[in-house]
C-alpha cells in the first residue's frame, strides 16, 4: 500500500468541545503519523476554496459560516493508504449513519457540526492540502513504532 498525505480539518465544533486531543489520539494510536499540524481561523477565501466543489448547494452558505466562525485544527496525516483509513476512523459524512467506534458516531449527531473534515481522494488530498499548508510547514520524522506497524516478515 502506498504512503499518501491527507488533510483532515478538526472543524470548530471539535475545537469548542474540547475534543483536539481525543480526535488527534484516533490517528496516532492507529499508526498514522502527524507531520503537519496548526490552529487557525479560516479565513473566508480559504474556506470558500476548500469546499468550491459544494458551491451552489442547499447546505453550502451554512457550512461556510461554520467553518469560519472559531478556530479549527488543521493536521496533515501520513502513512499507508492514510486517505482511506482516515475516513474509516472519521466515519460517514452524516454522524446518524455512523458507526459507534467512529469519531462522528461517537461524538457527533449533526452533519454540518460532524467533528472532522478528510480529503476524500488522493487529488483533492493534494489540492486540499496545497490551501492549507506550505511544504515549509510539513515534517519528516520516523516513529519509533515504525518496526511493529510495518514489519517486513509478518
Ligand atoms: P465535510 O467532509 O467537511 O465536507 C462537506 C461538508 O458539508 C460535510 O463534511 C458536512 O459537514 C457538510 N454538509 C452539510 N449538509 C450536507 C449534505 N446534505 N451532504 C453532504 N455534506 C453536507
Amino acid at each position: 500500500m502506498e504512503t499518501e498525505q491527507t488533510l483532515v480539518l478538526i472543524k470548530p465544533d471539535g475545537v469548542q468541545r474540547g475534543l483536539i486531543g481525543e480526535v488527534i489520539a484516533r490517528y496516532e494510536h492507529k499508526g498514522l503519523k502527524i507531520v503537519g499540524m496548526k490552529l487557525q481561523q479560516l479565513p473566508r477565501n480559504t474556506a470558500e476554496a476548500l469546499y468550491a466543489v459544494h458551491l451552489g448547494k442547499s447546505f453550502y452558505d451554512v457550512l461556510i459560516e461554520f467553518m469560519t466562525s472559531a478556530p479549527i485544527v488543521a493536521l496533515v496525516i501520513e502513512g499507508r493508504g492514510a486517505i482511506d483509513l482516515v475516513r474509516i476512523i472519521n466515519g460517514e459524512t452524516d454522524p446518524k449513519e455512523s458507526r459507534p467506534g467512529s469519531i462522528r458516531g461517537d461524538f457527533s449527531v449533526n452533519i454540518t457540526h460532524n467533528i472532522v473534515h478528510a480529503s476524500d481522494s488522493p487529488e483533492n488530498a493534494q489540492r486540499e492540502l496545497d490551501i492549507v499548508f506550505g511544504p515549509e510547514e510539513c515534517y519528516k520524522y520516523n516513529r519509533v513504532d515504525e518496526a511493529i506497524l510495518h514489519p517486513t516478515i509478518v
